[in-house]
């Protein structure tokens, strides 16, 4: 039998012109619905892609770099070793740099300015070190302090870790070697 042969109540849907097996199909018109997602994907996946080629800044590469010096500081602050190496690593990773400026905000910044301009205590910023500016140097006076000058000794107030943030800090406002 011929799809066209069917019997059809008239107002029906038409009868695609094919039958398999003795299956015919009818002839709908796809539903709103599902048109509807088809068009919201297509819409999607273009601005997706302009975003992602054209808009955004850093590249996959950029991130992925940035998650591994991220865990390699954190891995180097949980270690409690604060050599040089591990001060310029911890100096480059934005959450340490956050708990860092947090710490110099609150403690340091009424005597070495909001900006690390200087006041009451020297300039941190414009590379003239009094003790030296290795991250050694800055975390011995920071750790030791230099009493007769009036700078306090901050590693039993705040605790290796956070001193080691705050000069993480500081150094981060240094071109690194
Ligand atoms: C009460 C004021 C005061 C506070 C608070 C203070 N400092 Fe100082 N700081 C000084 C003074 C004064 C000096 C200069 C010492 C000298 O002349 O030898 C100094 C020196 C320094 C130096 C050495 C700078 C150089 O050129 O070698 C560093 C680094 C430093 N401070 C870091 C810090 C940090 C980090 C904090 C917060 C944890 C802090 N200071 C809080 C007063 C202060």
């Amino acid at each position: 039998m011929s799809a066209s042969k069917l019997p059809q109540e008239p107002g029906e849907d038409p009868i695609r012109p094919h039958v398999f097996d003795g299956i015919a199909e009818y002839d709908k018109r796809l539903p709103n619905w599902w048109l509807l997602t088809l068009y919201v994907s297509i819409f999607f996946a273009i601005g997706y892609w302009m975003w992602s080629q054209h808009f955004r800044r850093d590249t996959d590469g950029q991130r992925v770099e940035a998650t591994v010096q991220e865990l390699r500081a954190a891995k180097l602050a949980a270690a409690g070793a604060f050599d040089d190496a591990a001060l310029w690593a911890m100096s480059r990773s934005a959450s340490i740099l956050a708990a860092g400026e947090a710490t110099y905000q609150t403690t340091c910044a009424s005597c070495h300015g909001a900006k690390l301009e200087g006041g009451i205590g020297l300039n941190l910023a414009d590379g003239d070190w009094v003790h030296g500016g290795t991250p050694a140097d800055i975390m011995k006076v920071v750790n030791e302090g230099v009493l007769v000058k009036g700078m306090p000794a901050w590693g039993p107030v705040l605790g290796p870790k956070k001193t080691a943030e705050v000069v993480a800090f500081i150094l981060s406002k240094h071109p690194a070697p």
